[in-house]
């Protein structure tokens, strides 16, 4: 025999026994399934990676379905959601090796419990359809505040916290108490709120625009009143008087 076949033969046994190798690999796995993957799934029965979702020795590794499910890590770190709340044993409620066509995760919308995922639902919430806060493909928010969904009117003065004022009722306040030490206590209350906070083209934290003013407003007192004792106490009215009557006891 020449060199030349002896190559040929050679390499051909080596590239035999590799194709073996694949197919053997690949089936063999298969014979130690209960059953086939669901459609999410299915590509690891092709290529028989068992390993993605199993250690050796066949046992689950929950951890091994975090590092595909992102989104599931990011649930569980912050505690959102239903799967902030709920066990970190995947499989008590998605289950496989149940065919392609085995759904996953079931969820029944018509007794689902809301408030299982932290967020009750209430007020105008509570009678909406799910579509209208979630997407037809996942029920999964990044987050829970009023303005994942609502458009800040206030323009950022007052922060990104609209629960601190606001409930899922209204919008409306019927009545408002001042948090701030800087806002006028006293006989100024019983202006209407509009005398004070004016509509207002400016600018504000998110960027220029019209809203109510809510903030940087000047309420030094000899701006309105006028200081009786010619500058002798100097500008802080405030240090002697407060804000239901200038005379004293
Ligand atoms: C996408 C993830 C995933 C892949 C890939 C996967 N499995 Fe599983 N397997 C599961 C889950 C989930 C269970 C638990 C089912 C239950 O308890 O309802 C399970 C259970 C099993 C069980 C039952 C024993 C046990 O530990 O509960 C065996 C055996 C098994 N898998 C073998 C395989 C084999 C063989 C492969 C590769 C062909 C494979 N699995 C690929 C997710 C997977
Ligand atoms: C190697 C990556 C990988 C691993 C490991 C993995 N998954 Fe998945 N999973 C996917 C992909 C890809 C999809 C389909 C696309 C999607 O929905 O993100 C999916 C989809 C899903 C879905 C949604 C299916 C649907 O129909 O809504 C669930 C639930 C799920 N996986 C649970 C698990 C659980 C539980 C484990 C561990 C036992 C696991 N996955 C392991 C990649 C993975
Ligand atoms: C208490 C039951 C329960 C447990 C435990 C649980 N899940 Fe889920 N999971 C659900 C339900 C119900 C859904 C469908 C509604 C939803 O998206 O929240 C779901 C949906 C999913 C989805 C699809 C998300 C999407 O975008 O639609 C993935 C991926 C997922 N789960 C992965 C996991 C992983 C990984 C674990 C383990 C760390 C886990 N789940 C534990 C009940 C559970
Ligand atoms: C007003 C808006 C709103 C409506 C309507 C609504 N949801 Fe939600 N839903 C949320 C918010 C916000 C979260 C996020 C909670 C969190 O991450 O802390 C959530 C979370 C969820 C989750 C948990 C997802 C996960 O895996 O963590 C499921 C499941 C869910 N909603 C199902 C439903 C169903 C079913 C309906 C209809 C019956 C519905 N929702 C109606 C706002 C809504
Ligand atoms: C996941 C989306 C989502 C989140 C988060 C959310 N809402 Fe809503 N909300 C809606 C949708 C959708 C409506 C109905 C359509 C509309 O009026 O904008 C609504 C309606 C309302 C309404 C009645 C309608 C109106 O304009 O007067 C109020 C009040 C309200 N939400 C307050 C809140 C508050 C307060 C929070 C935070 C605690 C909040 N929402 C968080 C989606 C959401
Ligand atoms: C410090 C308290 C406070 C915070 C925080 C706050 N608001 Fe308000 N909001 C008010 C007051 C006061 C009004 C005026 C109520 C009225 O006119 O009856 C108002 C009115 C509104 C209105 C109705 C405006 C209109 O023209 O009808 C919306 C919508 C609104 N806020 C959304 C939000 C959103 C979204 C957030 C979070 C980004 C937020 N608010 C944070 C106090 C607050
Ligand atoms: C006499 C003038 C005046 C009246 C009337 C008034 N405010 Fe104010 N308000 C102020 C001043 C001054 C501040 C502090 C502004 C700043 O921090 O720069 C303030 C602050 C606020 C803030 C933001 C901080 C906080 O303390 O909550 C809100 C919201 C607010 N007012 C709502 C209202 C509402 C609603 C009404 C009517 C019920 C009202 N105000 C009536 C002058 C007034
Ligand atoms: C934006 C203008 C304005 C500012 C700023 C202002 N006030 Fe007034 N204040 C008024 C007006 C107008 C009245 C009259 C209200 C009435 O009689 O109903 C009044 C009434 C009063 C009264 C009651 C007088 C009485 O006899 O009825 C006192 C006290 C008072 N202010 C103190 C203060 C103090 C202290 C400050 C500073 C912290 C202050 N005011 C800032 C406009 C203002
Ligand atoms: C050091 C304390 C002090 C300071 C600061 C002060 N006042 Fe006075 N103020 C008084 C006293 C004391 C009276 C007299 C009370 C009386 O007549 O019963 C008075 C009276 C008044 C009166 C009522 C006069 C009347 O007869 O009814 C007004 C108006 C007044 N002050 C405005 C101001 C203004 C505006 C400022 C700030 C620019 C100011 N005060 C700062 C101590 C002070």
């Amino acid at each position: 025999m020449d060199k030349k076949r002896v190559f040929l033969l050679v390499s051909g046994v080596i590239i035999l026994f590799f194709l073996f190798y694949l197919i053997f690999q690949t089936r063999w796995s298969i014979l130690f399934s209960p059953g086939e993957l669901s459609n999410a799934h299915a590509e690891f029965d092709e290529s028989g990676e068992c390993r993605a979702c199993h250690t050796r020795g066949s046992r689950l590794d929950n951890g091994k379905c975090l590092d595909c499910h992102d989104e599931i890590k990011d649930a569980l770190q912050k505690e959102y959601g239903l799967h902030g709340r709920a066990s970190s044993e995947c499989s008590q409620c998605h289950s496989e090796h149940h065919g392609r066509e085995y759904k996953l995760s079931y969820l029944d919308t018509e007794t689902f419990d809301h408030a299982t995922t932290g967020w009750a639902l209430d007020g105008v919430h509570e009678l909406l359809k799910c579509e209208a806060c979630h997407s037809k493909d996942s029920y999964l928010l990044d987050m829970h505040e009023c303005v994942l969904c609502h458009d800040d009117v206030h323009m950022g003065q007052l922060g990104p916290e609209c629960h601190r004022c606001h409930d899922a009722k209204s919008f409306n306040t019927e009545t408002y108490t001042h948090q701030t030490d800087k806002a006028p206590k006293g006989k100024h209350l019983q202006w209407s709120c509009d005398e004070c906070h004016k509509m207002e083209s400016g600018n504000y934290p998110l960027g220029k625009g019209v809203a109510v003013r809510y903030t940087g407003l000047d309420f030094t007192c000899n701006k309105c009143h006028e200081d009786v004792h010619d500058g002798e106490y100097g500008k802080d009215c405030a240090e002697c008087h407060n804000q239901d009557t200038f005379k004293k006891e």
